[in-house]
């Protein structure tokens, strides 16, 4: 144990940090996300580009970019790292067996430190030393922190960037939280703002700057506006922005319990990324940065090692009916989840001779021990498994053409409110059918796990065939 204070620490945690992303960057690449699966939630013509979603180490992710041509193109990052909060992060799960409902609690993420400050210092310093080299000339980051890192962070990124390239300290104040009697109620966060040189690119926005009194000042050349509460003038955004954590009844609201709200970032991406522009998140959680830089017609990144996240991610944007997207992953988390087996699946033909696929979900299957829950939730899912085991399958993706290398989604079906169940009895109609092709049946449980089958048309029979 090293009885040094964290400011002794800080050179060795620079020198050696750098020490390890120089040899990241020299190494030859192996590719590590050898998994790859295409989702379109909705068609697109752009073949050009597709976002891109890596469900592994932001590290491997950011290695991969920098050494497939990715280096100085990005024009935006947002990070939201883990604050060094000692928590481990938990989402209620609801599972609704159509009888009754049960509320499970998931492992999310954990924010626990084997050497505190230390360890996340020298996790974040080599990575942003690598996010840099990624940056473009115009680029910026955003490193979203609270009062636990962010005076320790400024330094590793003053070092990093170069003290003249620190733009903004930005304050994001909110209501939500709780209170102390023994020291002012915490409700902000900071994020630092650094770009790669002088030339970035800055599109200011405007927000509403009320007068005293809300009154009219009625001043020459001045233009004003008058809203429910008072008149107001348009004024550059400052540097404290008051915005309202993500509610309980949102609709944005994913339940992942460090969801940013969109409108954070709506401001972010629109101040520092043009339409196009490459924006991305190397510690996504829900996928906020995702869907915010999509509605405004940027390209994304996003990357996040979270079962859960992963999950949430891939759903939030089929949700959202998002352009085609890559999901890049480790072999080993294509098949971390149980089985789902099929009663049926046959190709139908109607009277004009269009083939339809038709497919009978049957049970899911899954080790408990595999489950990263708590033990007294166990019994919940085995019963459930028992009773109604298609309760616990939150996704599913079917690719009716696979060409058995990259299976494509194209068709999809999730939990949701309104059907607490996913269909068991599928129909695709319409589709492509050729003797020598393959379906793929992916499927996400509602614990993140995933799993898939592969199916082989045989003399217009479907038969199960060995897993690729
Ligand atoms: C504070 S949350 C991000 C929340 C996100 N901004 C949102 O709006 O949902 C931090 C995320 O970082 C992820 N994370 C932590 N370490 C990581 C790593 N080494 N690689 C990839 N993701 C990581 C966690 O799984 C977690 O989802």
């Amino acid at each position: 144990m090293c009885n040094l204070s964290i400011i002794e620490q800080l050179p060795k945690i620079i020198d050696d940090g750098q020490v390890e992303a120089e040899r990241i960057l020299k190494r030859s690449y192996v590719e590590a996300f050898t998994h790859k699966e295409k989702i379109i939630p909705e068609c697109s013509y752009n073949y050009d580009w597709l976002n891109q979603f890596y469900q592994g180490d932001n590290l491997l992710a950011i290695e991969k970019l920098l050494k497939s041509d990715y280096r100085s193109k990005l024009d935006l990052i947002y990070i939201d790292p883990p604050f060094l909060t000692n928590a481990k992060y938990k989402a209620k799960i609801v599972v609704n067996d159509g009888e009754n409902k049960y509320t499970l609690e998931q492992f999310a993420y954990s924010d626990v430190w084997k050497d505190g400050l230390l360890s996340y210092l020298q996790m974040l310093y080599i990575r942003l030393y690598l996010m840099r080299e990624l940056l473009s000339a115009r680029g910026s980051i955003y490193i979203h922190l609270d009062y636990r890192t962010v005076h320790y962070v400024k330094i590793l990124m003053d070092q990093i960037f170069g003290e003249e390239n620190f733009l903004n300290e930005i304050i994001w104040s909110y209501k939500s939280g709780g209170v102390s009697k023994r020291y002012y109620s915490r409700k902000h966060d900071t994020i630092l703002v650094y770009t790669r040189g002088k030339d970035y690119i800055f599109n200011p926005q405007l927000e509403k700057s009320y007068n005293r009194g809300l009154k009219p000042y009625r001043f020459k050349g001045v233009k004003e506006y008058e809203d429910k509460l008072g008149w107001y003038t348009l004024v550059n955004l400052k540097d404290v922005w008051q915005i309202d954590m993500v509610g309980r009844t949102a609709k944005e609201r994913v339940d992942y319990a460090t969801q940013k709200p969109e409108r954070l970032l709506e401001r972010i991406i629109l101040t520092s990324s043009d339409e196009d522009s490459i924006v991305a998140d190397f510690f996504a959680g829900s996928g906020t940065t995702g869907i915010v830089a999509e509605r405004l017609n940027r390209r994304w990144i996003l990357a996040d090692n979270g079962d859960l996240s992963g999950a949430i991610i891939n759903k939030r944007l089929v949700k959202n009916r998002s352009l085609p997207f890559i999901n890049y992953k480790f072999p080993d988390k294509a098949m971390s989840g149980g089985k789902l087996s099929v009663k049926n699946i046959e190709i139908v033909n109607d009277k004009k001779g269009i083939h339809a696929l038709n497919i009978e979900l049957d049970k899911y299957k899954i080790d408990i021990s595999k489950i990263n829950i708590k033990d007294k939730f166990k019994d919940k899912v085995k019963y459930i498994l028992q009773k109604k085991p298609l309760a616990l399958i939150d996704f599913i993706g079917i690719d009716t053409d696979y060409n058995g290398y990259i299976p494509v989604f194209n068709w999809q079906n999730y939990r949701n409110n309104g059907k607490p169940i996913i269909k068991s009895n599928i129909r695709i109609k319409d589709i492509d059918f050729k003797e020598s092709r393959k379906i793929y049946i992916k499927y996400i449980d509602i614990f993140g796990n995933e799993n898939f089958n592969i199916y082989q048309i045989n003399n217009e029979r479907v038969v199960l065939c060995q897993e690729d």
